[in-house]
């Protein structure tokens, strides 16, 4: 844990966060992969917490990439399913915490129905809450992301001309989404993974060798107290 811990004036706006490792975690205890995501779960509600505690805005986290379908069926069945009955479980106190859930990635026929359920009523439930946005990156890539953004833009027979950064992040999943300020990724692998990948262009980026599971409000503290003795220069120098 951090030794003076996060200064509350100058906290990152929206943290993203690759949430790796629960299959190493498993493996580790000689449980089952899938064991392994039904614990990432209370790692997940306690960095909600944190993220409140801590007064974060925007809270991005990697549930399901574009690229797990290659997975064996059985632990995408298993994700889809855990995905949808942690939604059910605890969608009522996030919504009490203040809590607005989003979701980002594509809607298509491999995600089942009743998830894309779960996922719109969990957004129309909480779509006035404001003290924290909890966006979750299922089904989600963030070279799709851009493609299906083109692919809007061309649709509308905008010329090229208007083609600029502004109008291609108008266009991505969620366009209130701020860019990323601090980039999280779990379990000692150090790659994107596809995730918010035009978002985080200038994003400040901490590795942690904890596997998710494992993975607290503390060192969620911890990895904001880096961010905040990093120099962000954005392409300029510092003053
Ligand atoms: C991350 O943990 C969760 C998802 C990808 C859904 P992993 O399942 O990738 O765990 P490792 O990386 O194999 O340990
Ligand atoms: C990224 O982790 C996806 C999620 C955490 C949901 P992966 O475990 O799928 O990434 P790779 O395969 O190690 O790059
Ligand atoms: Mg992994």
């Amino acid at each position: 844990m951090s030794r003076t811990g996060p200064d509350g004036d100058r906290l990152p706006r929206h943290v993203a966060c690759v949430m790796d490792g629960n299959g190493r975690w498993a493996e580790r205890q000689g449980l089952k992969r899938t064991d392994g995501h039904a614990a990432g779960k209370e790692a997940l509600l306690d960095v909600v917490d944190g993220a409140l505690e801590l007064g974060i805005e925007w809270l991005t986290v990697y549930a399901f990439s574009t690229e797990n379908w290659r997975r064996p069926t059985d632990e995408v069945r298993f994700l889809m399913r855990f995905n949808e009955s942690l939604l059910v479980d605890h969608r009522d106190e996030l919504h009490e915490k203040g809590v607005r859930i989003r979701f980002i990635g594509r809607r298509d026929w491999k995600v089942p129905k009743r998830l894309l359920r779960r996922i719109d009523e969990s957004t129309a439930l909480t779509a006035g809450n404001r003290k924290l946005t909890l966006s979750v990156a299922f089904n989600y890539g963030g070279q799709a992301e851009i493609v299906d953004a083109v692919k809007q833009i061309v649709a509308t027979g905008t010329s090229p001309a208007d083609i600029d950064e502004a109008l291609i992040a108008k266009h991505l999943y969620d366009p209130e989404m701020p860019d990323v300020d601090l980039w999280i990724r779990t379990s000692g692998e150090y790659r994107f993974s596809n995730f918010l990948i035009w978002q985080s262009a200038y994003a400040e980026l901490v590795f942690v060798d904890t596997y998710w599971p494992d993975f607290r409000r503390g060192h969620l503290a911890d990895a904001v107290a880096d961010y905040q003795s990093r120099s962000r220069r954005f392409g300029g120098l510092d003053t």
